[in-house]
């Protein structure tokens, strides 16, 4: 059996998780036995499309999925997406890109094995009936192996330091008993007031993470300034307030544009990529990619802290919307804050996120059980979620 994907669509434009449709499509090819045989998937844009439909079907416009079956047994056929039809559709319908492209899919696999729900109503219910069974058999297929990493924030380690201000507990130390016990990552936020991490931790971290070192920082000289000395491997920017007991809600790229943007200059001319940390809303994954983020990390704390399932349902749609209109847009997905054992399961199953950023479920649980023991739990979760 094998899939080819071929893409006519510039990658700017729209980028597709080919590992993820693969998988799916694998599965569905089993599913309807169909080992062995050939299927070729092409994605284009409307204006390509339009002269498909035009040419084959004599329809003016482009439209979503065509199907063309093949005259050799051992191939299936080809299905041609309209990427830019597929992105319109999903918008309307309220569910992500790669929700709507794995239907798209579904229908013109179908349509290949001779189903058509042009022919008459019961002929289209059974499509539909199809539809639905085969969708619920995929959609919780993750792309395989690329599971989101985990990156754990040690600034609690410094706060219970600070708390008697001598030299432990170390949140150097913390951070390479993270990284032996798995940790891909460590984060530390250094904040103006220097209530937990202070400058000193961020160089030794610098020289001895053996992993990826995240600092999270506000877009202010003072540690901008440090962050251009220090070098680490990605910075984060977030908004900060003195009064605030931790991160409370995501950075206004718009209302802060031209600082940001600024920030981002700084670091990139040292070659050290910026992340955001938004709010998962559609307006700030654009506002991203206009002031040239590399990464976004979403606020996953509304999702983390709601009162019931419907509010706990509504903030995981926005989370996974945003996180697909992110990558589709080019940018590299984190999310993190207020995750723990019982709720990033979810979060980690999301397709197109690369890290997770976790700190006060982590170090809580380490009190009880140890730290390298609290990682292992956490990184557990996470594969779990695969
Ligand atoms: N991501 C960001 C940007 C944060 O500010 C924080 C909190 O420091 C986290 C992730 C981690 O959140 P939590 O400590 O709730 O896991």
């Amino acid at each position: 059996m094998s899939i080819n994907f071929i893409s006519e669509i510039s990658p700017q434009q729209f980028k597709l998780n080919q590992n993820l449709l693969r998988a799916r499509l694998l599965r569905l090819l089993r599913l309807l036995k169909q080992e062995g045989r050939t299927v070729s998937v092409v994605f284009l844009d409307d204006k390509e499309m339009a002269r498909y439909n035009q040419t084959y079907r004599h329809k003016e416009g482009p439209t979503n999925v065509l199907s063309f079956p093949a005259e050799v047994a051992d191939e299936l056929g080809d299905i041609l997406v309209s990427a830019d039809t597929a992105w319109r559709e999903a918008g309307e319908k309220g569910v992500t890109l790669h929700q709507h492209l794995t239907w798209l899919l579904i229908h013109g696999l179908l349509h290949l094995l001779g189903y058509d729900h042009e022919l008459s109503e019961a002929e289209a219910e059974r499509m539909q009936d199809k539809e639905a069974e085969l969708y619920q058999a995929v959609q919780h297929i993750h792309s395989g192996g690329a599971m989101p990493q985990l990156a754990v924030n040690v600034d609690h380690i410094a706060t219970i330091r600070e708390a008697r201000g001598g030299a432990e507990p170390d949140p150097v130390l913390a951070a390479g008993i993270c990284e032996l016990a798995g940790a891909r990552g460590i984060v530390v936020h250094l904040r103006e007031d220097r209530r937990h991490i202070q400058e000193r931790d961020v160089r030794v971290l610098r020289q001895t993470v053996k992993t990826r070192l995240n600092l999270e920082m506000a877009a202010v000289k003072e540690i901008v300034e440090i962050a251009l000395d220090v070098k680490p491997d990605l910075v984060t920017l977030v908004p900060e307030k003195r009064q605030e007991l931790t991160t409370e809600g995501g950075l206004d790229i718009l209302g802060n544009e031209k600082k940001i943007r600024k920030t981002i200059g700084k670091m990139s001319e040292a070659g050290i990529p910026v992340s955001l940390f938004i709010d998962p809303d559609l307006e700030q994954v654009k506002a991203a990619v206009e002031v040239g983020a590399a990464y976004v990390e979403l606020h996953t704390g509304r999702y983390a802290d709601a009162k019931d399932h419907e509010e706990q349902e509504r903030e995981f749609r926005l989370i996974e919307q945003a996180a697909e209109a992110a990558y589709a847009a080019g940018l590299r997905v984190n999310a993190g804050h207020g995750l723990n054992y019982l709720n990033v399961g979810r979060v980690a199953g999301l397709p197109v996120i690369e890290e997770l950023s976790i700190g006060h479920a982590l170090i809580a649980r380490a009190a009880f059980v140890g730290l390298e023991q609290a990682v292992r739990e956490m990184q557990n979760c996470i594969d779990l979620a695969g």
